[in-house]
């Protein structure tokens, strides 16, 4: 079976910006793990998603990474492309971590995992995309997790200080850790993977 092209196309730019990226060795783990489980191909099933509004600071998060001209550039436009076969849909669990306003200014998208456009329960890869100066709320949960950093902006964990981080890094999130991230005055997109 052979992956839609434009999904394919995200996976492997996905998989060299890793591969030039600094990160923890238990990081390394959960995303060799995440890719080799990749390499077995799932049926699409694309899902219906929502027209949502914020979807239109995508381009200018993606425009920021094209000057780079590497695998994170590739990415973004990948990312850009594939949109809109994406289900992109908004967090329904928020809480009082989020800021204000942060249901209209953030959508997810599953690309491979949990009713994503590839279903299947062994992986889980996806994107969240914010507007600028939004907070995303605190959440857990069990499956380890790393993210590919695509814009300027911040991560929280646990009890710890914001992180300031920049397009071409990574985060791990250990099993369980509280965790959130926030945009800075740039749109923020990011590319998660969690090995399930
Ligand atoms: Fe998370």
């Amino acid at each position: 079976m052979i992956r839609a092209q434009g999904l394919q196309r995200i996976v492997d730019a996905a998989e060299l910006a890793f591969a030039g990226a600094e990160m923890s060795g238990p990081a390394e783990v959960a995303l060799s793990k995440v890719f080799e489980r990749m390499q077995t191909v799932m049926p699409a099933a694309p899902p219906l998603g929502e027209d949502l509004p914020v979807l239109s600071v995508l381009p200018q998060a993606v425009a920021n990474l094209l000057p780079r001209q590497d695998s994170l550039s590739t990415l973004g436009q990948a990312v850009q492309d594939f949109a809109p076969s994406l289900a992109w849909t908004t967090r329904k669990a928020v809480g009082p971590s989020a800021s204000a306003g942060f249901a209209t200014a953030h959508a997810n998208a599953v690309l491979i995992g949990p009713n994503g456009f590839e279903p299947r329960q062994d992986v889980w890869v996806g994107l969240s995309l914010m507007a600028p100066q939004t907070r995303y709320p605190d959440h857990d949960h069990e499956p380890e997790e790393v993210y590919l950093v695509l814009s300027d902006g911040a991560f929280l964990q646990g009890d710890a200080e914001w992180l300031p981080r920049s397009a071409g890094q990574t985060v791990y999130n250990t099993p369980w850790i509280r965790h959130a991230m926030r945009a800075g005055d740039q749109p923020f997109l990011a590319l998660w993977c969690l090995p399930v």
